[in-house]
């Protein structure tokens, strides 16, 4: 069984989709971390991530490079938005995903395009997303437990900035697959968020 689970940044979408990995016992997938990788490999190359060739070079990054926490920043995931914008490196990335998508017993992936473009053929979809007031308050509170000090209104800005950066590149843009069940987290804590998608999909697979 394959469950895609797509959103915008700070939606939830990756706590979700962890907390399905386990209840169905699935490996998983975060899509984002790749890009984040070849985000963070053009800056150690100092290249330029808007250029596509620095970016494509870039896509060769030591696997080991996964495991580094600066990944996690904010400035990494700008450099991951940014270089995530070309074909080529779209398409370097997109064996990777499949072959993990279409391993045996299935598998739980969570991204941007996975429903529509990684795996179109997933059991489950999922689109998670909430307000970007809401988003922006769950990364400042992120941050402020990191002793990160951030003005909200700077994050809220960086988060607009993401999405209108996914969501009109040209080359698989963020959009939720016309099948998929969308899930408003705004409201929701994050335990309420984790069961009530549970819940949908155990409903879905009935
Ligand atoms: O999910 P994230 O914040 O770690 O993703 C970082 C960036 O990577 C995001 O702004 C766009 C890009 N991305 C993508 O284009 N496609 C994916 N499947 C996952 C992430």
């Amino acid at each position: 069984m394959i469950i895609a689970v797509d959103g915008p940044t700070a939606s939830g979408k990756g706590t979700i989709a962890k907390a399905l990995a386990v209840h169905f016992d699935l490996p998983h997938l975060d899509t984002g971390l790749l890009y984040r990788a070849v985000g963070r490999q053009v800056a150690l190359n100092e290249g330029d991530p808007d250029n596509p060739q620095d970016a494509l070079l870039a896509c060769d990054f030591p696997d080991e490079l996964l495991e580094d926490p600066v990944l996690r920043s904010e400035e990494t995931g700008g450099l991951a938005s940014r270089v995530s914008v070309h074909p080529a490196v779209r398409e370097a990335l997109f064996t990777r995903q499949r072959a993990f998508a279409e391993q045996d017993g299935g598998a739980v992936l969570d991204g941007r395009d996975i429903g529509t473009i990684i795996a179109p053929d997933a059991h489950v979809k999922l689109y998670i997303t909430a307000s970007v007031e809401e988003r922006a308050r769950r990364r400042w509170l992120e941050m402020t437990g990191r002793e990160i000090e951030i003005p909200l209104a700077e994050i809220e800005e960086d988060i607009i900035r993401r999405d209108n950066r996914d969501i009109n590149r040209a080359d698989a843009p963020l959009k939720a697959a016309p099948e998929a069940m969308v899930i408003d987290t705004t409201a929701l804590h994050k335990d309420a968020a984790i069961e009530t998608v549970i819940e949908a999909v155990e409903a879905a697979l009935r």
